[in-house]
């Protein structure tokens, strides 16, 4: 999440992925969508993050994460070497079976289940936008003389089958993500600033809250 200090910066950054999403014509399929980040991939993989158990150089699922399946993550490359460090992905087979996408602990364990996937044939571009689903293989890969590259990345839970509760309390779910309707999307940078409350930094994710309340960030109306 971004620091108190960049919150004009991100309230525009967050007003350009909305018009995105709007033009796109798919607000009314979402029931609530996960902040967008910016992230810098550096040219090479960090060796110590290699060992963490949920390094997004392996193979992984969004769901294994313990997102919702009915999540749609949305990638967009935007500066660097976009082309040489970028994001695999992957098809699951047509036998794909429902428990694949179940929470995990390490993505090495899913790695039998990650070798049945099929390499997409898409080569990410700039200027382009990716949506794929949680149950989805992906990885982040790097050619080995890769530069560093920024990204986009938001993720959008499908409505209908979207559970909130389901999502809240599953024992693996992410507790920490803050969840924000596609109306209030659409606000932000125009009719509301959002922003940390109660908190110097503003770098700490809060728990969803529907109401956009009493939370440790809030949409202030002008
Ligand atoms: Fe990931």
């Amino acid at each position: 999440m971004p620091k108190s200090h960049f919150m004009l910066e991100y309230n525009l950054f967050l007003r350009v992925i909305a018009d995105i999403v709007d033009g796109m014509g798919v607000r009314d399929l979402f029931s609530y969508f996960r902040l967008p980040t910016l992230r810098y991939k550096s040219a090479s993989a960090n060796e110590e993050n290699m060992d963490r158990p949920y390094a997004t150089e392996k193979p992984h699922l969004e769901s294994w994460l313990g997102h919702s399946k009915n999540t749609i993550t949305f990638h967009i490359p935007i500066l660097g070497d976009v082309v040489n460090n970028y994001v695999k992905l992957f098809s699951p087979p047509d036998d794909y079976q429902e428990t694949w996408s179940n929470p995990i602990n390490d993505f090495l364990i899913g790695e039998e289940v990650a070798s049945k996937y099929i390499a997409a044939d898409i080569k990410i571009q700039p200027g382009n936008l990716y949506l794929f689903e949680a149950v989805s293989l992906y990885a982040t890969v790097r050619t080995p003389d890769a530069g560093g590259r920024i990204s986009t990345e938001m993720m959008g839970l499908l409505k209908d089958e979207a559970d909130i509760e389901e999502f809240e309390v599953g024992e693996k779910t992410r507790e920490l993500d803050y969840l924000i309707t596609p109306d209030s999307l659409l606000k932000i940078g125009r009719e509301v600033l959002f922003g940390p409350r109660n908190s110097l930094s503003g770098a700490i994710e809060k728990k969803v809250d529907l109401e956009i309340g009493d939370n440790l960030y809030s949409l202030i109306q002008n």
